[in-house]
């Protein structure tokens, strides 16, 4: 059993739900697991707040760090749902594989998840579109700047109510210059300094109007690969095309999931290398209809227009879109509205 320690208040009945940004406020507690003498700790939830931590640790200047993004949901009779928690569970510890963190044990992470669930549910609010934002993370916190894997680390998860991820229209740049991911590197794993590197590219993008980057392979640019927050389709005519997942690419939970519902509606879905090239070319053409993205914080969003040397392209606005199609698709299974035809979701109870 998990040690709870409650909090003695709750920030609840200061908190506005109807106007959340994504990620700024934090539930009344979190969930800590520590890792000592080549060992996971038993997890304790404790209320949220800050962490004490040596300057030495390592995360500080090696950016040993994973982390994942999940979503809690309640439905119209109050019961909580998880989408594929099993999914995350099984990437986190790929991640931390790859950044030499010790792998993480499920029955903790479930029962650390579940129990922080319980204690804060008042936080999931439902509707459409409201849900709770979890973040779970491993830091590396053994003290000492040599720069090898470290002997101590930090699990948490951290919980965050949320509404829409971008709150405007999303406009991308196509990469001409930076590179997120090389072959061999850490591109497929949710590694913190994956997210970091892009700031800059990305502030640089938001001058010239561009809110995301799509990044291309770090060889030649010339071909599409995911968008940092976001895994990418594009559909020209009425056929969809994404990556394929390598080890530049993040296995995305919702990619994957509307990988599966596209073969379940019959809609032609091709997962192969996207050219640039093919991709300006359609657009030129009038083909090109439809560009989004896929995520779990962001869950289905359209692409209004992208840009590429220079030149900027705007998509047609369309009615019957793809994107609001598997949105609906996925939005109807995660708050229990419909057939769970997969198994993906899972009652928290
Ligand atoms: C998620 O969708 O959970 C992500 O990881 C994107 C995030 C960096 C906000």
């Amino acid at each position: 059993m998990i040690d709870i320690q409650r909090s003695p208040s709750s920030k609840l009945e200061n908190t506005n739900f109807d106007n959340l940004l994504f990620g700024k406020v934090f539930t009344d507690h979190m969930m800590e697991c520590d890792y000592i003498d080549g060992e996971w700790q038993k997890p304790v939830i404790k209320p949220y707040g800050p962490l004490s931590l040596d300057p030495s640790a390592r995360v500080f200047h090696y950016g040993q760090a994973v982390f994942e993004g999940m979503k809690a949901y309640k439905d119209k009779d109050d019961r909580i749902w998880l989408f594929r928690p099993d999914e995350n569970f099984k990437r986190i510890n790929r991640s931390g594989k790859r950044m030499a963190i010790p792998e993480f044990p499920k029955e903790y992470f479930f029962e650390g998840l579940e129990e922080l669930l319980k204690l804060d549910k008042d936080w999931i609010k439902k509707g459409f579109g409201n849900s709770l934002y979890i973040r779970p993370f491993v830091i590396a916190t053994e003290a000492g700047v040599s720069a090898s894997a470290a002997n101590e680390y930090k699990f948490m998860i951290i919980c965050s109510p949320a509404q829409a991820y971008y709150s405007g229209e999303v406009r991308v740049k196509f990469s001409e210059k930076f590179s997120r991911a090389a072959d061999g590197g850490v591109g497929f794993a949710k590694a913190a300094g994956n997210y970091g590197a892009q700031f800059y590219p990305t502030d640089l993008a938001n001058e010239e109007g561009f809110q995301q980057i799509i990044w291309t392979d770090a060889n030649t640019h010339e071909y599409l690969e995911e968008a940092g927050t976001m895994n990418i389709f594009f559909r020209i005519g009425d056929k969809l095309v994404t990556a394929p997942i390598s080890d530049r690419i993040l296995d995305g939970v919702t990619r994957k999931s509307v990988i599966t519902l596209a073969e379940e509606y019959n809609i032609d879905l091709e997962v192969r290398r996207v050219s640039v090239q093919e991709i300006v070319e359609a657009a030129e053409k009038g083909e090109l209809k439809e560009m989004f993205g896929s995520g779990t914080a962001t869950v289905i969003n359209p692409i209004v227009g992208f840009g590429h040397k220079g030149k900027k392209f705007d998509l047609p606005k369309l009615e019957d879109s793809y994107a609001k199609f598997f949105k609906d698709k996925l939005m109807k299974i995660q708050y229990n509205e419909a057939e769970d035809k997969f198994g993906w979701r899972y009652e928290v109870k």
